[in-house]
């Protein structure tokens, strides 16, 4: 399940005109299920009002009176004791200063300096302020407290300089929050291999034969593993999907790269979810030129590709690793039997089968529906699910199956 939901989040806004992209990312945050706790500064109020805030998140955005309020001087004790995580997206280089030197001066830095959770923050300024040695050092000193730095990046500035300063985009943002609550779940310092897309086998510089393979469940499955607190690493081919925050990704294009970058990869891995689209041939030689019309070229001498699963398979054998291993099959008929057969051929744990057929499953589409078979026999159908519950459900029995392995 998405680490966000549910989570209390205090968003500190600071004096930035990067003030609006928090608004966005309250939004987004909310949108996840989190309960968002805005507090601005007095500086953030004129470039964006709580009023903004509270229209997103439907709490109460606080503003430094809110200090002196009813609750009195226990508001940000309550703020920041019961939170989950601290981000300070715009934060800048006047309350980074702060911060860095335990001043608690407003309703902000108070609830900073009372706050026992992680604290994440995006700096953004302008000109050259972010490069200044004082900012320089303030920013040393919070990373070595433990503070998250998402950013900042290069671009233009309000006041048309270029440089580096400007807040990262709010899903980048996102991303960042997303990782560190997912951190200490239940596959925390279990290291998972994922593959995903089609591979493409070079007919000559400019084609190549690949499939109709999207990357989506590949992409959901790696998610799914970061947000149960796993050590993700994702090889994958280029599909144009946003990539999971957190994952360490290899480029591959062929099978012969995916099979090298799975091999080394799962040499110490814990679980291999092998959902790429692998091609079974390839061709015979690659033309080194453009293949012309003038070639008159009639066919393709193909040769098989390598197998990755069945090489994984007989290593696994040997050395014991990667301890689990899931594959797919995707079929257009006798699907429960095919699949069966490649899970008995492939030393598989767990596979995961899906009628292509099926409009509404399988590939480029959002959802699937799919049938999970182990190796005593035992088959569970799932019901039509998105990709990325469909994921979830996987890993939850990646779960089981490891803690069986385990006892
Ligand atoms: N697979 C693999 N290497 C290949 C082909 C497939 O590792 N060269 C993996 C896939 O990633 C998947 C599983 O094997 O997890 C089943 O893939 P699928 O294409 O359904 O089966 P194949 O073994 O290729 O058999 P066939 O194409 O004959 O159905």
């Amino acid at each position: 399940m998405n680490p966000i939901k549910d989570k209390r989040i205090t968003l500190g806004v600071t004096g930035s005109i990067a003030c609006y992209k928090a608004a966005d990312l309250a939004s987004k945050l909310t949108q996840a299920g989190a309960l968002v706790d805005v507090i601005l500064t007095e500086s953030a109020t004129y470039f964006v009002q709580p009023i903004t805030f509270q229209s997103v998140t439907g709490r109460k955005a606080f503003v430094d009176k809110d200090m002196w309020s009813d609750q009195g001087h226990v508001q940000h004790i309550g703020l920041g004791h019961n939170t989950n995580l601290v981000v300070l997206a715009p934060l800048t280089a006047n309350t980074m200063a702060k911060l860095a030197h335990g001043i608690a001066d407003n309703l902000l830095t108070v609830t900073a300096l009372a706050a026992t959770c992680p604290v994440l923050i995006a700096p953004a300024m302008d000109g050259g302020m972010y490069t200044h040695p004082a900012t320089q050092t303030n920013l040393q000193v919070l990373k070595g407290r433990g503070a998250v730095v998402i950013g900042p990046e290069s671009g233009r500035f309000a006041s048309g300089m270029v440089g580096l300063g400007r807040m990262s985009e709010p899903p980048v943002i996102l991303g960042h929050i997303r990782h560190t609550l997912a951190q200490g779940g239940p596959l925390a310092g279990k290291k998972v291999v994922v593959t995903a897309g089609g591979t493409r086998e070079p007919l000559d510089p400019v084609r190549f034969l690949t499939n109709r393979s999207s990357g989506k469940q590949g992409y959901a499955l790696a998610q799914a593993a970061l947000d149960l607190g796993a050590t993700v690493t994702l090889v994958s081919t280029p599909t144009g999907l946003p990539l999971p925050h957190g994952a360490e990704v290899i480029q591959v294009d062929t099978a012969d790269d995916m099979l090298a970058a799975v091999l080394a990869q799962t040499a110490d891995a814990d679980v291999l979810l092998m959902a790429a689209a692998v091609a079974d041939f390839k061709a015979a030689a690659v033309s080194d030129h453009k293949i012309k019309k003038s070639d008159k070229v009639a066919s393709l001498k193909l040769t098989r590709a390598p197998d990755i699963l069945m090489a994984v398979g007989e290593r696994k054998q040997q050395t014991g690793y990667p301890r689990l291993t899931v594959g797919f099959a995707a079929e257009s008929e006798n699907l429960l039997e095919n699949a069966a057969a490649k899970l008995a051929a492939k030393s598989l744990d767990l596979i995961t089968a899906n009628d292509i057929t099926a409009p509404d499953a399988g590939f480029s589409v959002e959802t699937n529906r799919v049938t999970l078979l182990y190796p005593d026999g035992r088959q569970e159908k799932l019901p039509l699910q998105d990709k990325a519950e469909v994921a979830e459900q996987i890993l939850d029995r990646v779960i089981q199956l490891m803690t069986n392995k385990d006892d």
